[in-house]
């Protein structure tokens, strides 16, 4: 299937969504593509003091959050509550105690006014989120998927028709940008952090590892973080933030676009898309757009709102989903660990 997403049938009717699977409780209302209403109600704060994400503590959180998050995403769609047509809930990969929360809520939602219910793939969501913005997005296209869980580089040939070309063999990018972060002392979520000292910084002060060489499409991060240890315990208080955090955004930056770029050119592409919470580097975003400027090819990336995780991107797969004929039953399984559909 190619050609344009116009030519696809969404779901009539608007659709809540609800995504909890990580660190961010999240509901939204869509239409469609359109989406009326958007609230994320982020966890941050409260995993902060640990250094990063407390399973346990992120499921009391989202079971505190998530029915103010769908009322206030209902109120705020401009439509009632009885006009809610379907429900969609991100149901996997995810840590399985968050996305119960998120499920068991859709359930009873759906259940209650027996209205059809679906389940959606989170990297799908975040392949999808691209459709949130006007844009007309043609296939087959690239889309770099690049967050705290994921970094894979995924042939899409339409709608609903992912192929993984190519992903991270060890942590994830945004997992690299935290773990970095950590050992420069600059605190958790680590990517902003990074991002902002990078600005004053010198990316060619510290040479750092690119991970694998040679015709791969994969990645390796877990060297890297090696490297910054090491470059912290040498320089000890001659460190230069600035300069490492530099050093360390070029290292993750360049080979994230490096690889897309090539898997583009070697796997022929109507366009690339960046999704994901590390969609919002800009740095990556100048290295991508730049080399699509350079090659002709059309690069789309969502809005930051819609770049990390949040409820519509799930809305939108899940309405796209729907009008295909695709549904669950109110016994929809969490499935922690499931592959890309
Ligand atoms: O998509 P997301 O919100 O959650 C997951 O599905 O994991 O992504 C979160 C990740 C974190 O690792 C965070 O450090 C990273 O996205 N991130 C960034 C930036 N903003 C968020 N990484 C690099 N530069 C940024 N500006
Ligand atoms: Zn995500």
């Amino acid at each position: 299937m190619g050609g344009p997403i116009e030519n696809l049938r969404f779901f009539q009717g608007p659709v809540l969504a609800i995504e909890t699977s990580c660190d961010e409780t999240s509901a939204a209302v869509v239409y469609g593509r359109k989406v009326l209403s958007s609230i994320v109600s982020s966890q941050v704060d409260l995993h902060k003091k640990w250094g990063g994400i407390v399973p346990e503590a992120a499921a009391r959180a989202h079971l505190e959050a998530i029915l103010p998050a769908v009322e206030t995403a209902i109120e705020e769609s401009g439509i009632g509550k009885s006009d809610i047509q379907a429900v969609a809930v991100c149901n996997r990969p995810g840590l399985v105690g968050a996305l119960s929360v998120g499920v068991t809520a859709a359930k009873t939602l759906a259940y209650s006014r027996r209205l059809p219910l679906i389940g959606v793939h989170h990297l799908e969501g975040h392949i999808l989120s691209v459709l949130a913005s006007e844009e007309e997005i043609p296939f087959p296209h690239i889309c770099l998927t690049v967050s705290g869980g994921h970094t894979e580089i995924v042939r899409v040939h339409g709608p609903m028709r992912y192929e993984i070309v190519g992903q991270t063999l060890d942590d994830a990018a945004g997992e690299a940008f935290d773990k970095g972060a950590r050992l420069l002392g600059l605190g958790y979520p680590g990517g902003k952090a990074i991002q902002e000292q990078a600005t004053q910084g010198n990316p060619k002060r510290y040479r750092l590892p690119r991970g694998l060489s040679g015709d791969t499409l994969n990645f390796s991060f877990s060297g890297l973080k090696t490297a910054i240890l090491r470059l912290v315990e040498r320089e000890g208080e001659q460190l230069s933030i600035a300069d490492a955090a530099a050093s360390i955004q070029e290292a993750i930056a360049s080979v994230l676009a490096e690889r897309a770029m090539k898997a583009a050119d070697l796997l022929g592409a109507e366009a690339l898309t960046l999704v994901g919470g590390v969609a919002a580097n800009l740095r990556l975003r100048e290295f991508l757009s730049k080399g699509c400027q350079k090659a002709g090819l059309p690069f789309y990336t969502p809005p930051p709102a819609f770049c990390t995780d949040n409820a519509a991107m799930i809305g939108i797969v899940g309405s796209l989903r729907l009008g295909a004929g695709y549904g669950d039953g109110y016994d929809m399984d969490v499935l922690p660990n499931a592959p890309l559909p």
